[in-house]
Parts: C-alpha cells; sequence; structure tokens
C-alpha cells in the first residue's frame, strides 16, 4: 500500500536518435500502424472498453515492452516490469514513462537480431505455450447461439459446405442467467448437450466454452477468497448480476478454481476454455475509499483520463497478503490465465488450449490471445495485422482477430476478405455479436469459396505451422512474424504492416481494401514463389527490394515462398485430424544460389510437454545444396533427423517433392532417390522451372537424399 503520494509517480525519460529507431510494441492497443508513430501516448491500464476498435485507448492487457531495430537491422528490446497503470510518451527522439506505482525496473534485451530479442525476452518473461495441434484447426463462435439445435445446425451447415471446422464455441448462452460452471435448463440442458460434444469427439471436432471470473454472490459465502475492500467481499455487476471475484493470487481460489472445471469436465468434457471478461470488467464505477482509489496523476484510461474506478474493480479493493489491486490490476488475467491452464492440466493430462482476453508480459506461457471485440470495418481488417505482430513480440504468438469481425453487420465482400486473411492467423476464430445477421463461413457462396480456398491451404499447412509453434516455444519466434524479422537489414521492410510473413519465408499479402482487383505488395531482395499454383509458379525475382502490384483475385489472398525455404505440406481435410493422415509433401523454394533449409516437428499435437527430454516427438531438418561440374547441375535434397521417439502406428511419409527454381534443364535430368533411379515416369516437369517428383514413400524418420542431375 501507498501511502506516501510520492510513491504514486514516478517518471524517467530515456534518449532515442530521431529518425533512426523504429519502435514496435507497447500494448494492447489498437494501432493504425504497427510501427509506433512519434508522439503516440501509450497508457497501459487493462480494461474492457466493450470494443476494441477505437484507436490507441487501452485496452484488455499491458505490455510495457518494445523493441527497437536500427537501420542496418540491429535490434534491442526493452522492458518495464512494473505493473501499474501507466502513460507511455513516444517522441520521436525519447520516451517518457509517467507511472503511477511500483519502481522502475528496466530489462535490456540486447539482440543484435530481431530474433534473439525475442530469445532474450521469452527466456526471461516465459516461452510461449505449446498450443494443441487442434487449435491450429478453424473455429467458429457466436455470441447467441441459443440452444443445442443452434449448434447442431452450424455443425451441419460446415460439413454440408465442405468447410473445415475444428471447434464450435458456445458464449455465456449455455450458462444459466450467466453463471460459471452452470448449464441453461431449457436450452443447453445436459441430456441434450452431452450427446453434441460427444458426436463432436467421435468426428475429431471439438467444442471450448466461455467462462467469466467473477462468481455470483451468495447470501453466505462457504468460502473466503474473494477480493474485499473494506473487510467485505466487494460486490460487483456482470452478467449473473451481483458477483463476487475470486482473488487468483490466493491458492485457495486456484484450488477452488480447478476443483469447479474438474466437475464441470464430468458434466461436459470440453476441450479448451476460454477466459473472458477478467481485466477483470464490472459494469459500473465506484466512489473512492481512499487515497489510492484517486491518484494524483490520472492516466490517460480510456482516452479520457477516466478514474481507475470505472468499468473494473475500485483500486482499494485487496487481494491475498495485503496486495492491493491498484497494483495488481494489470496481473488479473495473468493470474487468471494461470490457474485455468493449471486445472486444465491436472484434469486432463493434456496440452491445454486456453484463450484469454486480459495479458501480461508471461501470459503467453498459459494462453493465446484474440484482440477482443472489433469491428466488420475495412480499418479493422487491416489493423488486425498490428495487433497480430505485436503480440508475437510480447511472447503470445497464437493470436488471432474475430474474423469477419465482432460488432456490427459485415458485407460479403469484407468477410471474404477477411477470411482469406484470417486463414493465416496463427488462431482462426470467426466470432459475431448477437445482434448481427448471421455469417457462418457457408452462409453466402462467396465467402464458402473464400473459405475452402484459404483453409484449404491453412490445413494443407499446418505441418508447417505446427513446426513453428514449436520454434515459437522452444525460442520465443512468432509465428506471424513482421517483414523486418526475416530481412533486418533492409529498412524498407520496417514500415511494412499489410503484410506478414508465416515463420521465415511464407509472405502472406492480404486484400484490405474495398473493390480491390489488385494489390501493391513488397517483396524483399530474392526470389519468390506463388504457393497457389506452384506447378506454374508466377515467381517475382528481384535483386533489391521492390513493391509489385499482383492480381488479387476475388477468394484468396497472395501467398509467397521465399527462395531458400523447404515447406512441409500434408493434405486438405475437413478437421486437423483427417488432414494429419495423408502423406507429406515437400515444397523446396530454391534460392538463387541453389540452396534452401527448413524443418519438420512432429507429436501427438496433445502430449503436455512439446520436444523436451523423454517425450515422444520428432524433428527432422531438411536441406538442399546445389553444385555445378562439367555441365552437369546436380541438386541434391536431403534429410537429416534430429530426433525421432514419435512413432505414430502409421509411420508419416513424404510421397511428393515439389523442386521450384531449378534451372530449366536443357537436354533433360535424371532423378536418383537414395542413389537409385527413379523412373521419369514418376516426374513431371514444367517449362516454368518446377519439377514434382512423385510417387514417392520415403518415411520421415529415416534420413534420404534425393538428387535432380541435369545436363546442359
Ligand atoms: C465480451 C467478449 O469480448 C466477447 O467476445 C463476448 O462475445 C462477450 N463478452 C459475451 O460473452
Amino acid at each position: 500500500m501507498h501511502d506516501n503520494w510520492k510513491c504514486r509517480y514516478l517518471e524517467v525519460t530515456t534518449a532515442l536518435p530521431a529518425g533512426r529507431a523504429s519502435l514496435y510494441g507497447f500494448g494492447e492497443h489498437t494501432k493504425r500502424t504497427f510501427r509506433l508513430q512519434p508522439n503516440d501516448t501509450f497508457t497501459l491500464w487493462n480494461e474492457d472498453l466493450e470494443r476494441s476498435d477505437l484507436l490507441d485507448r487501452n485496452l484488455y492487457g499491458s505490455h510495457p515492452f518494445y523493441m527497437d531495430v536500427r537501420p542496418g537491422g540491429n535490434a534491442h528490446g526493452v522492458l518495464l516490469l512494473n505493473s501499474n497503470g501507466m502513460d507511455i510518451l513516444y517522441g520521436g527522439s525519447y520516451i517518457t514513462y509517467k507511472v503511477i506505482g511500483g519502481v522502475l525496473d528496466f530489462y535490456f534485451f540486447a539482440g543484435p537480431s530481431p530474433l534473439a530479442v525475442v530469445d532474450q525476452y521469452t527466456q526471461f518473461i516465459g516461452r510461449p505455450a505449446p498450443m494443441p495441434y487442434w487449435s491450429f484447426g478453424f473455429h467458429q463462435c457466436r455470441y447467441g447461439y441459443k440452444n443445442v439445435a443452434d449448434l447442431e445446425e452450424v455443425v451441419a451447415g460446415y460439413a454440408k459446405a465442405k468447410i473445415p471446422l475444428e471447434g464450435i464455441w458456445s458464449d455465456i448462452d449455455y450458462m444459466d442467467r450467466g453463471q460459471d460452471f452452470t448449464l441453461d435448463p431449457i436450452n443447453f440442458p445436459v441430456n441434450r448437450l452431452r450427446p453434441f460434444v460427444d458426436r463432436l469427439h467421435s468426428n475429431g471436432q471439438k467444442y471450448v466454452v466461455i467462462i467469466d471470473p467473477e462468481i455470483k454472490r451468495q447470501a453466505t459465502p462457504n468460502e473466503d477468497f474473494f477480493l474485499k475492500r473494506n473487510g467485505t467481499n466487494v460486490v460487483g455487476r456482470v452478467w449473473p448480476g451481483e458477483v463476487y471475484f475470486p482473488d487468483f493470487i490466493n491458492p485457495r481460489a486456484v484450488e477452488y478454481w480447478a476443483q469447479k472445471i474438474s466437475e464441470f469436465r464430468r458434466t461436459i468434457p470440453v476441450d479448451g476454455l476460454w477466459c473472458d471478461m477478467n481485466e477483470p470488467s464490472n459494469f459500473g464505477a465506484w466512489q473512492p475509499l481512499n487515497a489510492l482509489d484517486d491518484p494524483p496523476y490520472r492516466i490517460n484510461n480510456s482516452g479520457t483520463h477516466r478514474p481507475l474506478n470505472n468499468q473494473t474493480l475500485p483500486v482499494s479493493t485487496v487481494h491475498y497478503n495485503g496486495v492491493s489491486e491498484y497494483d495488481a490490476h494489470n496481473l488479473f488475467g495473468l493470474y487468471e490465465a494461470r490457474a485455468t491452464h493449471a486445472a486444465l492440466l491436472k484434469d486432463t493430462a493434456r496440452r491445454p488450449f486456453v484463450l484469454s482476453r486480459s495479458t501480461f508480459p508471461g501470459a503467453g506461457r498459459y494462453v493465446a490471445h484474440w484482440t477482443g471485440d472489433n469491428s466488420a470495418r475495412w480499418d479493422e481488417l487491416a489493423n488486425s495485422i498490428n495487433t497480430m505482430l505485436s503480440f508475437g513480440l510480447f511472447g503470445i504468438p497464437m493470436v488471432g482477430a474475430d474474423i469477419c469481425g465482432f460488432r456490427g453487420n459485415t458485407s460479403q465482400e469484407l468477410c471474404s476478405r477477411w477470411i482469406q486473411l484470417g486463414a493465416f492467423y496463427p488462431f482462426a476464430r470467426a466470432h459475431t455479436e448477437r445482434t448481427t445477421e448471421r455469417r457462418e463461413l457457408y452462409v453466402w457462396e462467396s465467402t464458402a469459396q473464400s473459405a475452402r480456398k484459404a483453409f484449404g491451404t491453412r490445413y494443407r499447412m499446418l505441418p508447417y505451422m505446427y513446426t513453428l509453434m514449436y520454434e515459437a516455444h522452444t525460442t520465443g519466434a512468432p509465428i506471424a512474424r513482421p517483414l523486418f524479422f526475416s530481412y533486418p537489414q533492409d529498412a524498407d521492410t520496417y514500415g511494412v504492416d499489410k503484410q506478414f510473413l508465416l515463420g521465415r519465408g511464407v509472405l502472406v499479402s492480404p486484400v484490405l481494401q474495398p473493390g480491390a482487383t489488385t494489390v501493391d505488395a513488397y517483396f524483399p531482395a530474392g526470389r519468390w514463389f506463388s504457393l497457389y499454383d506452384h506447378n506454374y509458379p508466377r515467381t517475382v525475382d528481384t535483386r533489391t527490394g521492390k513493391r509489385v502490384t499482383l492480381q488479387a483475385p476475388v477468394d484468396s489472398a497472395n501467398v509467397h515462398l521465399a527462395g531458400g525455404n523447404i515447406l512441409p505440406l500434408q493434405q486438405p481435410g475437413l478437421t486437423t485430424s483427417a488432414a494429419r493422415q495423408g502423406e507429406f509433401h515437400l515444397l523446396v523454394a530454391l534460392a538463387e544460389n541453389g540452396m534452401a533449409s527448413g524443418e519438420l516437428f512432429l507429436d501427438d499435437g496433445e502430449s503436455t510437454e512439446m520436444g523436451g527430454v523423454g517425450g515422444s516427438w520428432t524433428l527432422v531438418k531438411f536441406s538442399c545444396s546445389t553444385e555445378e561440374s562439367k555441365g552437369i547441375i546436380t541438386t541434391t535434397v536431403s534429410s537429416h533427423v534430429v530426433h525421432n521417439s514419435y512413432t505414430p502406428s502409421r509411420a508419416p511419409v513424404i510421397g511428393k517433392v515439389v523442386f521450384m527454381g531449378l534451372q530449366s534443364p536443357a537436354k533433360g535430368f535424371t532423378i536418383y532417390v537414395n542413389n537409385v533411379e527413379l523412373k521419369a515416369a514418376r516426374t513431371k516437369s514444367r517449362t516454368s522451372g518446377a519439377l514434382s517428383v512423385s510417387g514417392l514413400s520415403l518415411a520421415i524418420g529415416k534420413e534420404f537424399k534425393i538428387k535432380v542431375v541435369m545436363s546442359h
């Protein structure tokens, strides 16, 4: 507790070389650009504004972290590890922190590359939690699925339209009058809901429900781990009416939470939990009780300097061990996330999936995140990239925005374009507000077409995305990355935020404007192969970075693979488990020098550990190189098995390898697989330089070598 006002205002200013420092981070805010703009003020105070579509307002989480990238590509990161409310002024040549409590505890992450910064940062705050394989599938949600029949209809709608659907979600509609761990007895009775969930499971699909942190007020509570003010339980007002808030800092609240989750899962075996309203949100404001409630400096809460006590708990609330809400407010979501993750882990002994609205540094150890209550508007479509990329820096790489927008009605065109982008969010879920017109992806033929195409591509790319999850978990590398992560020396990438990379080399260039038939995309130096038609690659080959105007088909975003990368692909499917049954393909995109590399991580997708000692997992590195001697060019792709303890009953095999960017064979070519010549009938050559070697059956756990020998 701070009774001295001097402890409630700290200010420090740091110097930056104006015009040379590109800054990214500080959140959570919806930003116009990913790169921070001089003269922006970033307020950090976890808040439920009931919308996330207003620019630069403090939103659900607080991340006092930024990355600074300098011309030439040197990067470093700076964290102010402080949970108090603050205003951060970025003036171009300086940053001023105005903090209303705690201490100035700064940490510097020296880089020097952007990847090294996130590696160092997540080593400090905690590595991103491994997410289950299924969570990379497509999810459908809506506030307002009114009963089990409604859910059934949606699941059937997806199946009929042949659009992948991995998870169907229930918002608070399933609850009995808004209360956690209950079921609406009329619309979601257990004898209807349980068989529905069992059917989903037998079809390889999942069910996720929302939970809110508050508990309905009881006349005589048996438990005593609720937050207090002035010695009595704080009574707030949320969905169930009058409520108490468990204090997730108190170990007894954590135990209670685990017990309730476990009991609920005995009734309905949900696959994941969605923690909403955990800023925490509360409908209303409070009168000040003591000096904490009215600190001498008012941060720019909500963009209107509104009191800290609005729409949340009063900051004079007291937690376990006398910790004040004034100091711990921004940690509420983190503690709830940790408790929820621990509860699922204990109950299921499987890898938990928790989606949390509120976050703080370290939350990525437990949760995925979505960008909250966005709106069905074109600017919101574009801004979603900025938030997604920011969360990659914050150590929460599993992130996405509500596809097609949460608030307001959409147009078919906007929804189609959103699907085309959203299919490449690490976390891909469509969710809408209850007053909106229905817009499940099958409702319109145009969106259904985009969904089949975009999610068809995503599902083929699942082995790659899951390998990126492994990379995130072990090194902190974001799944969706800004271009400068791969091209730090190219200063023209620093301002690019209308495109992004998945991993090192998959470039997504979505349409973000209404009526567009083309899209202007920036391509860093190198070769780029269109992912959609690699049999006839429309390539971009450039010695310096350049802007290219691409055709923008109505049903898909442009996706290019950078030369130098080997992409592991699998087959499309309507669920991730179906997609996992098929054979693997390798897409080898040669760089100018004839080289490429990539990797593949495999496990059962749900063991609690991802990698690690004693686990069952396989990691294979692929590399490709080219040599020329006496007019003969030999390109060799080979695998190196780093670890191989994942041995499913059906051994995964590679059935096809596609080479892109080979020099066109003038006189023909010969292919050797493990030094044995392969019959030409199994190959297909295109004048474009793509060569497809199919009919293979290479066990992933065994090292192999494929040689393409071409003579001039
Ligand atoms: C607010 C959440 O952000 C939104 O996604 C949800 O639909 C509503 N709460 C209702 O639970």
